[in-house]
């Protein structure tokens, strides 16, 4: 196992497992069963479902390259961010959405828990992120003026001026040409602005300034749309095994995209030119580069 993925596995199972105790210890949405299930299970059948928890540890990798070294007191901030994550992805497959039936190699939360009980999950991934993130216990020591900096980022980047805008876009687009530059508006938003967040959020925890979390965000924002391309491109190519998700779902839904639009081999030059600019922004922190442009790398061979 190479540094990278020793350091992905390992921030993997602190964020699942702080998760699945945070859900357990807190007996959160347990209590009333309906239909032989409760809330919590529809909620943690995606968030607990095995995925790559990129944004989660690229806030652990940014509190790291700026030195930070009590990684378990990131932990809770890190799940957070997974727990948003979680959400969108129950709602982007719902039927009014993307209409996917295959999500990490299972069935979609509406499929297993129908779609008025997936919505809710989604809507309580969301609320509880935020109750996480603003848990005066997990503050700790932080300064509670950062923690009101963390809070105004993730939650930027998840409403209306950032995922949702992009999803809102993004659903309104089937069966549309759109210009490459509104595409890459979309996959700014829907995708971009959560990883952007993930990055700034780790560099505030460790008491950066604001011109170095400015460059942390934006780091995450050009890592953000390598990465929407990657997944476009995979869509295309990939299998259902392979990818865990519906192949060919974008063409299905006939949904324009980097890769649809402007063929193969100018999208890799493209998301090449995005990691490019990606390490310009890290460069720019003064942080030490310490295991991203492995992680760049790993994103990326994923179409190679
Ligand atoms: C899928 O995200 C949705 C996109 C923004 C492309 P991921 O590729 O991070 O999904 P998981 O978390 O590994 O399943
Ligand atoms: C993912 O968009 C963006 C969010 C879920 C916010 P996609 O629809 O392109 O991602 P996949 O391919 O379903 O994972
Ligand atoms: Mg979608
Ligand atoms: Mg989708």
């Amino acid at each position: 196992m190479s540094r990278l993925e020793n350091s992905i596995e390992k921030n993997k199972k602190l964020i699942d497992g702080f998760i699945s105790d945070y859900f357990n210890e807190s007996g959160c949405y347990k209590k009333f069963r309906h239909n032989k299930f409760s809330l919590s299970d529809a909620m943690l059948y995606t968030a607990l479902m095995p995925g790559k928890r990129i944004r989660p540890v690229m806030l652990m990798l940014a509190a790291e390259s700026l030195g930070f070294r009590d990684s378990a007191k990131l932990v809770p901030f890190a799940a957070s961010i997974e727990l948003i994550h979680s959400y969108s992805l129950i709602h982007d497959d719902l039927p009014s959405m993307d209409n996917d039936s295959i999500r990490r190699g299972k069935p979609t939360n509406h499929i297993v828990f129908g779609e008025a009980t997936a919505i809710l999950a989604g809507d309580a991934l969301l609320a509880e992120a935020f109750v996480m993130v603003s848990n005066k216990e997990y503050a700790g020591e932080f300064d509670s003026g950062k923690i009101v900096e963390v809070i105004n980022e993730l939650s930027r980047a998840s409403g209306g001026g950032g995922l949702v805008e992009g999803q809102f876009h993004d659903v309104n687009s089937f069966g549309e040409t759109l210009s490459i530059e509104r595409i890459e508006y979309i996959n700014e938003k829907k995708t971009a602005s959560l990883l952007g967040a993930a990055c700034a959020m780790g560099a505030i925890l460790s008491g950066a300034g604001e011109s170095a979390v400015a460059d942390f965000r934006n780091f995450g924002k050009y890592i953000g749309l390598a990465f929407q391309s990657v997944d476009d491109v995979l869509g295309m190519v990939g299998s259902k095994e392979m990818l865990g998700k519906t192949a060919g779902i974008d063409a299905i839904n006939n949904k324009p995209t980097v890769a649809g639009s402007i063929g193969l081999e100018k999208t890799a030059a493209l998301i090449k030119e995005y990691n490019e600019k990606a390490m310009l922004h890290l460069n720019k922190t003064g942080a030490e580069t310490g295991l991203f442009p492995e992680l760049v790398a790993y994103l990326t061979d994923r179409i190679n």
